[in-house]
């Protein structure tokens, strides 16, 4: 994808009003300093969607959704990056710059697109000339609406159908050809590449037509399903059939089904089954799993039940895993042998289908059913290789709910995670977690006060002047916060949701994205203090770090071993008053 710089992007933000942009989308109410709503995301009865004017940022405490204004865009009317970003500079006046939108959309990919605009009209045209392939159509039980609906037309027999209807001079060819809508012989003569197939366009997010699939009528024509090949307008590993349909039929999609066939599609939506998508004769890929969470938070994949269907559902699983965050959930549901969606809906309607989906495998039952299939959890061996299984799929599992639970799964199925009982640490009480027992409850480290107090207010980091001392204290975090300070002193006015945004898909994002949430009392000039002050302490903190260090040293080695430059430095450290 085309890069657009941090900068303009941070500028973007800061002078965009994500509390307009949203409330423009969603009633907002004004709750304090933020305001609330309920979520668009997800259902729900109470708001626990907030929108904070001063970070710049949206949460919701019920599914998790957060992010800028880009990323509602992105989420809420579903555009890509890209556009989102055109979008907020159309209404802030501000200019994309300039090479990297030529880059996004230039004049030949905008030729590129209406040449197989064309080619799908084209072929729309001629299967309203061919009984054979309306009858073909009308045999396999989809109607003229939901013909039209997914735009499915007839590339007719010979050689120059399209190619001499649409071919009309050399650069008009030379886009097709770009496009994947010709073969070329050994002797470089052009000619078209469906000839006497039922044509299924692809359309993008947006609705345009970027490749297709097409269909032969009659078994032993060659394969059965000739599909375009990577053009500059089409990445299959990226695409899903019939999301375009299914956003056309949802304000907000409850689910997704994710189904392995174009006619599966089809055929689902005819009998009112108008969620399920097909990748596109691919294993699912990971960004399959994004686009498809962007759109809905839980996703039924199905699959023949046979050995290639689920280890096409293993696939599909381990694309999955690392996108589970907290609210999304994913099933499995493998069809009988013989089966496919299609045939299904067919015979069972869609309330017999439903009803199939309800009954769907979770993820996780998935997960340790196929694990252990071959393991004898009966016995230590078998735990143990269970667990050596699991460990690196589930360290792709970001921080959550979901991961603590699939986790305290794999220690109830093989012990492996559960501490010796003499260990394990008491508890805290209740009590104690809320902080009401004084000195013994946990309290926030300094080092998590510095960072949330940045997230608080970005601008704050212009106070701290670099070299940072306490870099190099071995805390937890303390990396994360030199790296914060960089980043907030390198793009001035940044805004809380942009620093988060850059986080966006690291380890450490949800953490921060916690922190952020925290409010501090007073002002900025109150917060600014205890930042300084916190640092401060953490200064100190490096003090007597490299005191313990060398005290340490003499207990192993000796005073006497002790070099010169490091009994000088002890002194002088002693010296200094804390
Ligand atoms: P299937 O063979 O299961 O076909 O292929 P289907 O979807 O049930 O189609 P109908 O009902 O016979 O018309 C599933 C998917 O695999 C890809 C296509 O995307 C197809 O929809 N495929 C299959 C190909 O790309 N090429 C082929 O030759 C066959
Ligand atoms: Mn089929």
């Amino acid at each position: 994808m085309a890069r657009i710089p941090d900068a303009f992007i941070d500028d973007l933000l800061a002078r965009t009003d994500i509390v307009e942009v949203v409330g423009s989308r969603v009633p907002l109410k004004r709750q304090g300093r933020e305001y609330s709503a309920r979520c668009p995301f997800h259902d729900e009865r109470s708001p626990s969607f907030t929108v904070s004017p001063t970070k710049q940022f949206y949460h919701c405490f019920g599914c998790g959704a957060h992010g800028t204004a880009i990323s509602f865009l992105m989420n809420y009317d579903r555009l890509e990056f890209l556009d989102a970003v055109e979008e907020l500079a159309k209404r802030v006046g501000m200019e994309v710059p300039r090479d990297t939108r030529q880059r996004n959309e230039s004049g030949e990919s905008r030729d590129l697109y209406s040449a197989v605009d064309a080619a799908a009209k084209f072929f729309q045209q001629q299967l309203q000339a061919s009984t054979k392939a309306r009858a073909y159509l009308e045999r396999r039980g989809v109607d003229p609406d939901n013909q039209a609906r997914f735009g499915i037309g007839y590339a007719p027999e010979g050689w120059e159908g399209l190619k001499s209807a649409l071919g009309t001079d050399e650069r008009r060819l030379a886009l097709l050809e770009k496009v994947g809508l010709f073969s070329r012989n050994d002797a470089g003569r052009v000619y078209d590449k469906f000839r006497d197939r039922v044509m299924f366009p692809i359309h993008d997010r947006r609705g345009r037509v970027i490749a297709f699939g097409g269909r032969v009528m009659e078994k032993d024509d060659g394969p059965k399903y000739l599909n375009s090949p990577e053009t500059p307008l089409f990445h299959k590993g990226r695409e899903l059939y019939g999301l375009w349909q299914v956003r056309q039929a949802h304000a907000k999609i409850p689910r997704l089904i994710v189904v392995e066939g174009y006619m599966d599609v089809v055929a689902l939506f005819q009998f009112g089954v108008n969620t399920a998508v097909a990748t596109l004769g691919t294993a699912t890929t990971p960004d399959h799993a994004e686009l498809l969470f962007r759109n809905a938070a839980d996703v039924y994949f199905c699959f023949d039940g046979d050995r290639a269907g689920r280890g096409a559902a293993w696939k599909a699983l381990e694309s999955v895993l690392p996108r589970m965050r907290d609210g999304r959930q994913a099933f499995f549901l493998f069809l009988p042998e013989g089966e496919d969606p299609d045939s299904i809906v067919r015979k069972e309607g869609a309330a017999g289908f439903d009803a199939r989906l309800d009954q769907a495998t979770p993820l996780s039952e998935f997960f340790f059913n196929e694990l252990s299939k071959d393991v004898n959890l009966a016995g230590m061996e078998g735990k143990a290789r269970l667990a050596e299984r699991a460990k690196p799929l589930m360290a792709g599992i970001p921080d959550g709910a979901f991961r603590d639970l699939m986790l305290q799964r794999l220690t109830e199925l093989t012990g492996v995670g559960q501490r010796a009982p003499a260990a394990e640490p008491s508890r805290p009480t209740p009590s104690m977690r809320a902080g009401r027992a004084g000195a013994a409850a946990p309290r926030r480290s300094l080092v998590r006060t510095a960072i949330a107090l940045l997230l608080q207010k970005p601008a704050l980091a212009e106070a701290i002047e670099p070299p940072y001392l306490f870099a190099v204290l071995r805390q937890p975090g303390i990396e994360l916060l030199v790296e914060l300070l960089d980043l907030v002193r390198a793009r001035p006015g940044i805004t809380t949701g942009a620093v988060l945004e850059h986080f966006a898909e690291r380890e450490e994002e949800p953490a921060l994205q916690k922190l952020a949430l925290q409010g501090f009392p007073g002002d900025e000039s109150a917060w600014r203090h205890e930042l300084v002050d916190a640092l401060a302490q953490l200064d100190r903190q490096v003090r007597q770090q490299r005191i313990d260090e060398l005290h340490q040293r003499i207990r192993e080695v000796g005073m006497s071993a002790l070099s010169d430059t490091e009994k000088s430095e002890l002194r002088e450290l002693h010296a200094t008053p804390r």
